[in-house]
């Protein structure tokens, strides 16, 4: 039995006091349901997020982090440091970092290796372009994004990783992609992970949406059978919108 995952995505919005006047106001609003919450936020309000939440059941998450253990690497944020705060998630392998940040399949492998080395649950993010999709090639794009992040994983540390599946043409664009179509490239997912492990493997693993969804068009997208939860990237920003998503 999957337990859906809906997290929030603020990328880099919020400072750390609008982080603590959010997480005030959505713990009013959170009761315990049948789905997990989190929130993946900007590195410098974690913390402030992990003691805001703690008891509460809802998840703080990073958005990247460097699979280097340590070193002179200018910039960067390790593994154990994301650790040390107490951080539940992290997204890897975003497409806004693998436009704009060189983020390759070969990074996104990496970092997912050395998440798996603590407790940290990666949400790997794969997605295919307008073009692509136009072209007809989404399955062949999005399966081969999945076969190279997952290289040299086992199955056992694979089935602690959350897939979202986030096409880049519905993010941030108001443009969802139908309840059938995100369905079918979850289930193309889902298919990819039974030839690389085996069904039982490919069974546990979540696989989220993401892409412009909102309050109106999170319960057709949730309730399709290969989809576990959302990652949500605008309507995560507000207490109010993000609730009425979680408790679609
Ligand atoms: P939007 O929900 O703003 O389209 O963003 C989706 C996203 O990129 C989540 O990671």
């Amino acid at each position: 039995m999957r337990i859906p995952l809906i997290a929030g995505n603020w990328k880099m919005y919020k400072t750390s006091a609008e982080a603590a006047a959010f997480a005030e106001e959505f713990k009013k609003l959170y009761h315990d349901t049948d789905v997990r919450a989190a929130i993946c936020a900007p590195y410098t309000q974690l913390e402030t997020l992990v003691k805001a939440f703690a008891g509460t059941g809802i998840g703080v998450g990073a958005q990247n982090v460097y699979f280097e253990k340590e070193g002179a690497f200018t910039g960067e944020i390790s593994v154990d440091m994301l650790k040390e705060i107490g951080v539940d998630y992290c997204i890897v392998g975003h497409s806004e970092r693998r436009q704009y940040f060189n983020e390759t399949d070969q990074s996104v492998n990496r970092k997912l290796k050395a998440l798996l080395e603590t407790e940290i649950c990666p949400i790997l993010c794969v997605g295919e372009v307008l073009e692509e999709r136009e072209a007809g090639r989404e399955t062949e794009i999005v399966s081969g994004q999945v076969r190279a992040a997952l290289d040299g994983i086992s199955a056992e540390k694979a089935e602690r990783i959350v897939i979202a599946y986030e096409p880049v043409w519905a993010i941030g664009t108001g443009k969802t992609a139908t309840p059938e179509q995100a369905g079918e490239m979850c289930a193309c997912i889902r298919q990819t992970l039974e030839t690389l492990y085996d069904d039982v493997v490919s069974d546990k693993i979540i696989i989220q949406y993401g892409g412009s969804v909102k309050p109106e068009n999170a319960a057709d997208i949730m309730n399709m059978e290969e989809i576990d939860g959302a990652l949500v990237g605008g309507a995560s920003l507000d207490p109010s919108k993000f609730i009425e998503i979680i408790n679609f």
